[in-house]
């Protein structure tokens, strides 16, 4: 079973695109901690929870009491999409009347808990919890509470009734992004260290020698799993973990960024409340649907020690791990089959991406599912139809991604036209697949050109993966073609710090990614739209970094 990743992402994003919507239709509300907690909701709501949104009052349902209710826009975003109302709806956002109020309250059928009041929602879900194991009931309580409400005495008074009655059934997440209303949380009130005057908040995150937020609950008797918040893989597994937890409450610390996806509104605590201004909203939505991946490619490295290459990349904290599937017969040479990658499966909980360079796809395609991919490619040049449809139908059953591949000398068939609103990941070759370490084919820029219009014509909603002979030099090139995945085997693996080489993909990309910003700007309000984008950057080395694109292309004067 695949881990949904590719169904979650995208949810993720229809979801975060409506906070933006409903924010800025409101005048106001709280886009910053509904973007720091959108992969736990993700998660929670199109993979773990139980529930029926045409019957919000099945009395076996799964809860989610969202106890920080300011970010009830990250909640409403997301009972849309999960089908509890339209997702036009988030239009009367704060709207008098309205049921989608600027906190949860329960005239919005779905909505466990009137959110809204700080530190109370911890209390109310231990109650529903032992309500339910009274009922014996099959029921789980989710909740998810902020740093800065941590400040609550209430909290604490929860724990510990929580952890003495033993409430197994209860799994609550915190956001913990290190900001409140004001400030950061490590300057009004610390949970982990106190943060100094002079220092910036990375300081904390650099340091877990500072984290001191999981030994508190620890010390309350809790199961405590600590998370990266963002990573989907992590999410779920630690859900997974709650759930398997017998005989107490499990909390799940998840490190996150306030505002997350949005560069302007990341870390900085202005995006506590407050709203987008209109004109912004297309760029805002470009932003989000330009989020990177970086899939290194372990091939090139060391093939007698592959489990070794997968280590690094985990350790570089990749976002994908690639795994390139050669039969000797699709292309010459032969890399790994399914067992291999079985075998390298536990190793990490990173999404593996499988792109099977072999011929008949559609007899193997049940192994690579099977050995734990998340998201499997096969070559458009050998699969038609009837074995395309085969194949998509058993890896959408099972969890996985679909995607579907493209060879330098290869345009998309027609055949596949119809599949696209489905397909998750086009692969791009910009090499003639067989191995690694290849020159970029250049009029790959021209086939790109061509594709990115006929993608959006026939409802792609996934994405373009570059593959072959990606590097730092051309990343930049590679993203404004429209790709937002980017394979690296030479650029990557084949360095001796795969983390450092990583980290440089992502900088090369979000440069990129700013250019396009500013250049949209540009186009939909000129020089007065690019000086307000540039303001918008607060934040550390981002204003200065941004206006020195924007000087470079033009836009601004220099
Ligand atoms: C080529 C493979 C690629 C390749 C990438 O057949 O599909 O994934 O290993 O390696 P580089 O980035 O070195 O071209
Ligand atoms: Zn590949």
């Amino acid at each position: 079973m695949g881990l949904d990743y590719c169904a979650i992402r995208s949810k993720v994003l229809r979801a975060r695109k409506l906070v933006i919507r409903g924010t800025a239709a409101a005048g106001s509300g709280h886009p910053g901690g509904s973007f720091s907690m959108a992969e736990i909701l993700g998660c929670l709501f199109y993979k773990h929870m139980r529930y029926d949104p045409r019957n919000p009052q099945w009395e076996d349902r799964d809860r989610l009491v969202l106890s920080k209710g300011h970010a009830a826009p990250g909640l409403f975003s997301n009972m849309a999409v999960a089908g509890y109302f339209a997702e036009s709806e988030i239009d009367t956002l704060r709207a008098f009347g309205s049921r989608l109020q600027g906190h949860p309250d329960l005239k919005c059928p779905g909505v466990e808990f009137c959110g809204g009041s700080l530190g109370t929602g911890l209390s109310y879900s231990v109650g529903v919890a032992l309500a339910a194991r009274l009922d014996s009931r099959p029921c789980r309580v989710y909740s998810v509470i902020g740093d800065g409400e941590s400040d609550e005495g209430q909290i604490w008074e929860a724990a510990m009734a929580a952890s003495k009655y033993g409430v197994e059934n209860l799994t609550v997440f915190l956001d913990r992004n290190f900001i409140q209303q004001d400030s950061y949380t490590e300057r009004v009130m610390p949970l982990d260290s106190r943060l100094g005057d002079a220092e910036e908040i990375s300081a904390m995150w650099l340091d877990p020698d500072r984290w001191r937020t999981g030994d508190k609950w620890r010390a309350f008797g809790w199961n405590v799993i600590e998370i990266d918040g963002h990573r989907i893989e992590q999410v779920d597994d630690a859900i997974k973990r709650a759930r398997a937890h017998r005989g107490g409450p499990t909390i799940i610390i998840s490190r996150t960024i306030k505002g997350k996806s949005v560069e302007h509104m990341e870390d900085n605590p202005q995006w506590h409340g407050k709203a987008p201004a209109k004109e912004m909203v297309p760029i805002i939505n470009a932003e989000l649907e330009s989020q990177s991946i970086i899939a290194p490619s372990i091939i090139a490295g060391d093939m007698t020690n592959l489990a070794a290459e997968v280590v690094r990349c985990a350790e570089g904290r990749a976002d994908y791990i690639h795994l390139d599937v050669m039969d000797g017969r699709f292309v010459p040479n032969k890399t790994f089959l399914h067992e291999k990658v079985k075998e390298l499966r536990p190793l990490t909980l990173i999404p593996f991406d499988t792109h099977l360079m072999i011929e008949e796809p559609h007899r193997h395609v049940r192994q690579y599912v099977d050995a734990g991919s998340d998201i499997v490619t096969v070559h458009a040049e050998v699969t038609d139809v009837d074995t395309f449809g085969e194949i998509s139908d058993t890896l959408r059953e099972n969890g996985v991604g679909v995607g579907l591949a493209v060879n330098p000398d290869t345009e998309l068939p027609e055949w596949s036209l119809g599949f696209l609103p489905r397909v998750d990941q086009i692969i791009v070759m910009s090499v003639v697949p067989g191995r690694s370490g290849q020159k970029y084919i250049e009029s790959t820029h021209q086939k790109m050109a061509r594709l990115m219009p006929v993608l959006r014509d026939n409802g792609f909603a996934g994405y373009v993966e570059a593959d072959g002979g990606v590097n730092l030099e051309n990343a930049a090139s590679v993203f404004a073609d429209g790709a937002r995945a980017f394979v690296g085997g030479g650029a990557i693996v084949s360095t001796s710090d795969v983390r450092a080489s990583i980290r440089g993909f992502r900088q090369a990309v979000a440069t990129a990614r700013r250019r396009m910003l500013l250049d949209m700007a540009d186009g939909l309000g000129g020089s007065d739209l690019v000086e307000r984008w540039i303001d918008l950057h607060v934040v550390g080395a981002r204003p200065a970094e941004v206006r020195t694109i924007a000087q470079e292309a033009g836009y601004v004067a220099r």
